[in-house]
């Protein structure tokens, strides 16, 4: 048959089966870092395998081996779909998919051997990142290419936002990394001092506002409407969300550099762009939730909605306690504590983690002309299973985060401080047993998740979808 007339689902299906598989590894190594927090012996003397070297290692591997990979699968199904076309280009796509698992790969070799730039979130060495910046580049391409050609005149608004993910990544990628090489395994910074702690920020913030915000959205506006056979509830709202969301959150950065050489103008600016933020985040939150009005009752029965309408309370969540942190005096006591492990795994496993989780379950099974997948009673189980987890691990974490600000600030009626930091570490102890508990529910989610693909696609070749004729509306 001509390819012309179907869609290319290989490429959407290799990414999805990549996200199932670096899921079950990134959160094993965080697993494996929640044990090395509570048992430090559990470091073993093997550089390689110290906490150090793996906290990143697990970092890398759920945002851009799980998170980024979940998100070339559906961005590339919701474009197709919505464009009613053919994916741009096939051969750019699969090398997409083939460059993005070689730098997948090369972060597994490097950040345990201790090569990194030591930048959060962009630690990875300069031959790496320009590799990033290759394959990045031939997504837009694909991606927008896709676009151009589309049969659809409107643009869908999920294309919107996974479109700002596109572009904003492309930019900060680019300015963040800039770097001197000194050998094939070190490079410099290009910005020193207070000006390289802001672009790393800039970066950072935005890296959540448009990696783990944005291009999610993007799965919100097409597989709730999907899953839950509603049009989104405002249309228009969505529109709104979108400008505002992208404006605001460029400019939220600082909020990471509270008391810092940063100009104290430029953190306040970054305070009141993140307080202003909460309007965005919650109008496009709401927005989300209100799309199962009249199907609320599907609730009931459907595992996969479950995933997706909770995973928007946890984004609810993450986005009030996010602008609350970002005011001062309140980071005074969040800040180095705890308490932001418990923000970021609130947006990182019920966030992110669930709308993931949801949208390829949706996905998956369409990929082996299915409708459903193998067992509906063991999404069920998966969706139980990652929440007790997850409200045992950011529960833990919330406490030990205001126990540590606070102890750490007692002082006694002389000025001298009434704990040393050696009794809030032993402090601390049971909430790394309980995070390590719940992490490794969620873990054991992602297991069973893993189990379900498998049965699902087991002996099933990649369906041949066709294109409609003629353009009739959103697919
Ligand atoms: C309105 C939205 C949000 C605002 C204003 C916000 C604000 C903040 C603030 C103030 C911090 C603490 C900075 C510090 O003291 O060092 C923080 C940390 C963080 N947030 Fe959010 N947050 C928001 C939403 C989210 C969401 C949805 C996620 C998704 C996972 C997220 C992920 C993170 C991460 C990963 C960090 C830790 C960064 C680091 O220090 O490594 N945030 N956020
Ligand atoms: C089984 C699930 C998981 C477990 C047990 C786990 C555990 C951990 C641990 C122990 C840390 C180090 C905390 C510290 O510095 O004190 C960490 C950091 C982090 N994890 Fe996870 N994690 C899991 C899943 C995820 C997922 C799915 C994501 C993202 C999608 C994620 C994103 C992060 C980020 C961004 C940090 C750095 C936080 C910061 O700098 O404040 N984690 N994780």
């Amino acid at each position: 048959m001509d390819q012309a007339l179907n869609y290319n689902y290989k490429i959407v299906k290799q990414f999805a089966i990549a996200t199932v598989v670096w899921g079950i590894i990134g959160m094993l190594v965080g697993v494996i870092i929640a044990a090395q927090l509570a048992w430090p012996a559990l470091n073993l003397d093997i550089p390689w395998l110290t906490y150090g070297r793996l906290r990143p290692l697990h970092t890398n591997a759920v945002i851009f081996a799980f998170g980024i990979c979940g998100l070339f699968a559906t961005s590339y199904y919701v474009v197709q779909r919505t464009c009613q076309v053919r994916l741009f280009s096939d051969k750019l796509a699969a090398f997409t998919f083939w460059g993005w698992q070689a730098v997948i790969l090369s972060a597994v070799v490097t950040l345990p051997l201790g090569l990194t730039r030591g930048k959060e979130y962009a630690e990875l060495e300069w031959p790496i990142s320009i590799l990033i910046a290759v394959v990045w580049i031939s997504y837009a391409i694909v991606f927008f290419g896709t676009l151009i050609k589309r049969k659809v005149k409107h643009i869908y608004v999920a294309n919107w936002f996974f479109a700002g993910y596109i572009l904003a990544v492309t930019i900060l990628h680019v300015v963040n990394g800039a770097s001197m090489p000194a050998s094939l395994f070190k490079s410099y910074s290009v910005y020193s001092g207070v000006q390289d702690a802001m672009i790393q920020w800039w970066y950072g913030h935005n890296a959540v506002g448009f990696i783990l915000t944005a291009g999610y959205l993007g799965m919100v506006y097409y597989f709730i409407p999907k899953q839950a056979e509603r049009p989104v509830y405002s249309y228009r709202l969505s529109i709104v969300h979108f400008w505002a969301l992208i404006f605001t959150y460029m400019w939220a950065g600082p909020h990471h550099l509270h008391y810092t050489a940063l100009p104290d103008w430029t953190q306040s600016l970054g305070m009141v762009f993140s307080l202003i933020l909460l309007a965005p985040s919650w109008g496009g939150m709401i927005n989300g939730i209100m799309t199962l009005s009249g199907a609320w009752h599907k609730l009931r029965t459907d595992p996969i909605l479950k995933f997706m309408i909770v995973s928007l309370s946890f984004y609810g969540i993450a986005t009030f306690e996010g602008p609350m942190m970002s005011i001062k005096t309140v980071n005074a006591l969040s800040h180095y504590t705890d308490w932001n492990v418990a923000h970021v795994h609130g947006g990182a496993l019920g966030w992110v983690g669930f709308i993931t989780m949801g949208s390829i379950y949706y996905l998956l099974p369409r990929m082996a002309g299915e409708t459903k997948m193998w067992s509906t009673k063991l999404i069920d189980v998966h969706f139980w299973v990652a929440t007790i987890g997850i409200v045992l691990y950011i529960a833990a974490m919330w406490i030990a985060g205001v126990m540590q600000g606070l102890m750490w600030r007692a002082v006694n009626p002389d000025g001298t401080l009434t704990y040393t930091f050696v009794e809030s570490v032993k402090a601390t102890y049971p909430y790394y047993v309980v995070r390590f508990g719940g992490g490794l529910l969620y873990l054991t989610g992602m297991c069973l998740m893993g189990y379900n693909t498998y049965m699902t696609l087991r002996n099933r070749a990649t369906v041949t979808a066709r294109i409609p004729a003629l353009a009739a509306g959103h697919a």
